[in-house]
């Protein structure tokens, strides 16, 4: 006579110490493989009386439902354990610093553009454009560049035509809006111009400039010498001082250029300023009357100045770089350096 209890007992120890999946598979089929005990037991059945194997059989029955619900149990936790583990392995530790996402950057011109555009921007200056390639007429004519002027030299000049040519400078701009002739203007436009130049650490044959030019019926030279040094003061820092040389511009008169103390040394004279004290930021001046002639504006009525500045010259000093091909050639190691 078999004892199920026994063999039950036997089964649930057997369950209870399983360290793996692969023990309690081996119980599985110690138990209910095709020779199995119970499996041999339930064999047994068909040689038995009808009654005895109804006693039995749901004795045997009951043993099998409670030891293949134990292995079930146990399996879940192994499984679970196993689960525990992996996750373990995969988890990511949010706290963790983040790999850096490449992004791009703005170029230096473009940073400088940005900064210069906000000061005037603040002043009220609306931004205007102009077209790239010009006609002689607004790059000199209207701009009392009178034929046989040395600017006007084959050798500055890039021609497409007697009258086209690709502008020289952003000062057409200034014709192109006077020309409409809607006082008051207050108005700084930025592009690119062309000069017939040879590439090297200072001079390329294409650069960029800001104009910026301001015309009402009484708008003097101090209204000039406050605005560009509030500009150089916003743009270099609040302790920079401001000089005006005399200069000649044949659009302004009287002409200026307008120096800033030196940002290395605040003006003592070191290497980066020539031993000066100061550096040339831009060109100035009050209108020449001529161009209100020129642009259809009378001139007893209009008084302005204008200004005209490099954008890589900027560019250049700010970020201290000393060779303006670095500009040009878009080296990324080159650019990642500015924010
Ligand atoms: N157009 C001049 C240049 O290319 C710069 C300049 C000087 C512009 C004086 C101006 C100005 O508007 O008033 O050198």
């Amino acid at each position: 006579m078999i004892n199920i209890d026994e063999l039950k007992s036997k089964a649930i120890e057997g369950i209870k110490n399983a360290k793996s999946l692969k023990d309690l598979d081996d119980i599985r089929v110690n138990y209910f493989g095709k020779k199995g005990e119970i499996t041999a037991i339930m064999q047994s059945f068909k040689d038995m009386a009808a009654e005895e194997r109804k006693t039995l059989g749901k004795v045997v029955n009951d043993a099998r439902e409670s030891i293949e619900n134990l292995i079930k149990d146990k399996q879940t936790k192994f499984n679970e354990a196993i689960l525990n583990e992996k996750l373990k392995l995969e988890s990511i530790d949010v706290s963790l610093p983040s790999k850096k996402v490449g992004i791009g950057h703005f170029h230096p011109c473009t940073i400088v553009f940005n900064d210069v555009k906000n000061i005037f921007e603040k002043m009220g200056y609306v931004v205007v454009t102009g077209p790239e390639v010009e006609y002689d007429e607004y790059n000199f004519e209207k701009l009392n560049i009178e034929k046989g002027h040395p600017a006007r030299d084959e050798q500055d000049t890039f021609y497409i035509n007697d009258k086209v040519l690709l502008r020289t400078q952003t000062s057409p701009v200034q014709a192109r809006v006077m020309e409409k002739g809607k006082l008051p203007i207050c108005m700084i436009s930025a592009g690119r111009v062309f000069r017939s130049d040879s590439v090297d650490a200072t001079h390329s044959p294409t650069f960029h400039q800001i104009e910026g030019l301001v015309v009402d019926n009484d708008i003097s030279f101090t209204d000039l010498k406050g605005t560009l040094t509030m500009f150089a003061k916003a743009f270099f820092g609040e302790d920079i001082k401001t000089r005006f040389r005399p200069h000649h511009f044949p659009f302004t008169e009287p002409s200026a250029e307008m120096d800033v103390s030196c940002f290395k040394c605040g003006g003592k004279g070191c290497r980066f300023c020539k031993n000066e004290g100061w550096i040339e930021i831009l060109g100035c001046g009050m209108v020449n009357p001529r161009v209100y002639e020129l642009c259809g504006l009378d001139k007893d009525k209009c008084q302005g100045f204008a200004f005209g500045m490099g954008i890589e010259r900027l560019a250049l000093l700010k970020y201290e770089i000393d060779d303006m091909r670095l500009l040009y050639e878009n080296d990324v190691r080159f650019l990642n350096q500015f924010d």
